[in-house]
């Protein structure tokens, strides 16, 4: 499907949790952000009947995104089922690695293709600082676990303060280039202002091209991270959400008010 500015919509990003088992300090408050209650989070039924709407009228790539996709009960059986999906390319997931060991193979079993893991610093206490929770070999561990099944090729996105050049961003680079991996270098997004900056070695923030559509866990299709458009295909139903939300997809974004990623997955 097109939408009014001729882009054609070929990519899917699908929350599938607004959980996580870490607590990243530019995602989000100690504490936690409100989780959106059990009922409003989609079924894996309704999440395929979106996606199989959207395979039906062009998209052809899907990424699985969260909070920690890892952390929703039963990922491993929908990743099967979005992968049976016909035309259906590229299957991808991006996690923070933490779940990878036990994850891996089995996904790449049902039909992963590659995922991309998160990874801010090599450094075991300021991870712990910077994910206040987490244990930086379990990553290290959940990338290996990823090369052994195959999920390549493996990009790391590493958010940076400024620019590539801070410490803890070139020892990622270090790491990266002695592992074989790609690193995508994503600037800290101020969450109160929504303040815009394009993903170094990533393809988004590129309006004119922009082929996506988002899928949020409570069933909000986001044409544009960038603004507030959302259609919620519970209340209006998948075909119409998804229609709307492409004929309304913007010609390019400025602010937004989101004040949290764990709901939209980056
Ligand atoms: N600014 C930039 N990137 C962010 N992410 C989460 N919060 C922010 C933020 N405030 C990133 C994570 C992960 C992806 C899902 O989103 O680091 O790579
Ligand atoms: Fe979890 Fe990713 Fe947010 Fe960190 S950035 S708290 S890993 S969702």
């Amino acid at each position: 499907m097109y939408d009014s500015f001729n882009r054609k919509i070929t990519y899917l990003r699908i929350s599938v949790t607004d959980r996580c088992n870490l607590r990243c300090r530019y995602c989000m408050p100690e504490e936690g952000v409100k989780p959106i209650p059990h009922e409003n989070i989609l079924s894996f039924e309704e999440i395929l009947e979106v996606s199989r709407f959207a395979v039906a009228h062009g998209v052809n790539k899907i990424r699985i995104t969260g909070g920690e996709p890892m952390v929703r009960k039963g990922i491993v059986s929908l990743v099967a089922q979005l992968a049976r999906l016909p035309g259906i390319k590229d299957l991808g997931m991006t996690t923070n690695g933490i779940l990878l060991p036990k994850f891996a193979q089995q996904l790449a079993d049902a039909g992963l293709k590659r995922v991309n893991i998160s990874l801010d610093t090599v450094d075991p206490e300021r991870f712990r600082w910077i994910t206040r929770l987490g244990n930086v070999e379990d990553v290290f561990n959940g990338i290996e676990a990823a090369q052994k099944a195959g999920l390549t090729p493996i990009k790391l996105n590493c958010v940076i303060k400024n620019n590539h050049n801070e410490p803890d961003a070139q020892a990622v680079k270090a790491f990266a280039d002695a592992n074989g991996l790609q690193v995508r270098f994503i600037k800290e997004m101020n969450l109160e202002t929504g303040q815009f900056s394009v993903v170094e070695g990533g393809d988004g923030g590129h309006c004119a091209s922009c082929n996506r559509m988002r899928l949020t866990a409570n069933g909000d299709l986001k044409p544009c991270l960038f603004t507030d458009l959302s259609y919620n295909v519970r209340e209006l139903g998948v075909e119409k959400a998804y229609r709307l939300a492409i004929q309304n997809k913007p010609a390019c974004g400025s602010i937004n008010q989101m004040n949290q990623f764990s709901n939209i997955g980056g």
